[in-house]
């Protein structure tokens, strides 16, 4: 597989090859077994958000690096809604779809790094990382 992945998200096939693709990638990058669940149950949630609440988009997955660190870059942007309130969003909880309202809240803490930037009307970009230790 080469550094970078890329998959359109817009059906439920879509997000299981999404989190398969972070998993062989994490693999390669030397991630072990606890830590491979963790990166992709994290892909799948934000995936998951894409195919819910903007219907499609794709998730980018690569390998990064800072310094001597190195480690896995989840990418996840889609051209849906948008997020009004973030605050409110990354709320456990929270949720304007009768879900639980934890795959943002959960994901961030699964993850080391988590970003999420949004405009309303025009979509929603998440970026996260997990370094290897
Ligand atoms: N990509 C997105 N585009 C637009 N809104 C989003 C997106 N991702 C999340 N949201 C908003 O943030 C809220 C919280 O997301 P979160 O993933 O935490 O919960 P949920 O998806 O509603 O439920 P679940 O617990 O099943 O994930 C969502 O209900 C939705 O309003
Ligand atoms: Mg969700």
């Amino acid at each position: 597989m080469a550094d970078e992945s890329r998959i359109n998200i817009s059906n439920a096939a879509e997000i299981v090859t999404a989190r398969r693709q972070g998993r062989v990638l994490a693999v390669q990058l030397g991630f072990d077994g606890s830590e491979l669940t963790v990166i992709a149950t994290a892909i799948s949630e934000i995936a998951r958000n894409i195919l819910e609440h903007a219907k499609d988009g794709e998730v980018i997955i690569s390998r990064c690096n800072h310094r001597r660190k190195c480690g896995i870059c989840v990418v996840a942007r889609d051209s849906g809604p948008g997020i009004a309130d973030i605050d409110q969003a990354m709320q456990y909880g929270y949720s304007t779809h009768k879900g639980l309202g934890i795959g943002l809240p959960g994901t961030k803490l699964l993850m080391d790094e988590f970003h999420i930037v949004s405009v309303v009307g025009q979509g929603t970009t998440v970026t996260m990382k997990k370094w290897r230790h």
